[in-house]
């Protein structure tokens, strides 16, 4: 099954789909957790050595930094979305089971996890860790794996990016590329949010999106493609892709390559037209911390 609906999205059922993982939430879902409101994260590179650290930054520091943030907004998100390179380096079992333990909080709150892999992930592994995601059956994929999360507002697809770990570009392929076409086509008047690990390539041989031409190609003349929402950078931007298509880079949660970028995770609330994202930086002291941006959608 590929789809959900909104129901079974909200009552905690369990579904894997290969590079996403979408894990029920154990606790209540109170009436506190906002079905339009939304935490994305990126780049949580957790390690199961809880002491090391890279340029500077620990992530077993941050990961539990945001956690503690995120179970402060009030109403509580119904769902946080991490767009990969969950772990460390290169996905062992023991950075999946410290971030099984850092997560654990959010669940029992009743907030779903919808995590991706990134080029630092290793898919079998974090299965091991998270045996309630090996749910595989019905994919009509056969190297990627993709998932259509229905809610109010908006379509989120969960798309695979993942070719394979360590190494670094990412590529969707042309059947996920297919299935997606087909999805779409499906429901052209609800706005459709997209989220994978790769940003989009700018040239033909940087560390992006191998497929980012056929991906816009296929999204253009569907005007209910409203914005693409992804992580690998470490860096946090926003821009307007091919048609008033949003690509918002996602901030990391783990180390920066350039200091004067925020890390943290992003606040979306979605309305019927459009987004409002809020920056939610780690450090307070962060001139970004708090920065807002609204987003409309461009086939509404
Ligand atoms: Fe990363």
């Amino acid at each position: 099954m590929h789809v959900l609906s909104r129901r079974s999205f909200l009552a905690g059922s369990a579904l894997s789909l290969g590079g996403w993982v979408l894990l029920p939430a154990i606790g209540r879902a109170t009436e506190n957790n906002d079905p339009n409101r939304f935490v994305l994260m990126a780049d949580t590179h957790v390690c199961g050595d809880l002491m090391v650290s890279a340029r500077g930054c620990n992530p077993a520091e941050t990961i539990q930094q945001a956690v503690k943030d995120i179970l402060k907004l009030e109403p509580r998100p119904s769902a946080v979305i991490v767009a990969g390179d969950c772990a460390y380096d290169h996905g062992e079992k023991r950075d999946y089971e410290a971030l099984q333990g850092f997560l654990q909080p959010l669940r029992q709150q009743g907030i779903r996890l919808l995590l991706a892999m990134g080029n630092h992930d290793n898919r079998q592994r974090f299965q091991e860790v998270f045996p309630d995601a090996a749910i595989l059956s019905g994919s009509p994929l056969e190297d990627r794996e993709a998932a259509l999360i229905e809610t109010p507002y908006a379509n989120w697809y969960l798309l695979d990016s993942l070719k394979k770990t360590s190494y670094t570009p990412g590529h969707f392929g042309e059947e996920q590329l297919a299935w997606l076409t087909t999805s779409l086509d499906k429901a052209p008047s609800k706005p459709a949010l997209f989220v994978a690990h790769h940003y989009p390539r700018t040239t033909d041989d940087d560390n992006g999106l191998e497929d980012t031409e056929a991906f816009f190609k296929l999204l253009q003349p569907r005007k209910q493609a409203s914005a693409y929402f992804f992580g690998h950078s470490h860096v946090w931007s926003l821009k307007q892709g091919p048609e008033g298509l949003h690509l918002v880079n996602i901030p990391a949660n783990a180390w920066l390559f350039d200091e004067k970028q925020p890390r943290g995770f992003v606040d979306a609330r979605l309305r019927e037209d459009g987004c409002d994202l809020t920056l939610h930086c780690l450090d307070r002291n962060d001139n970004h911390h708090g920065e807002k941006h609204t987003l409309q959608w461009r086939g509404v």
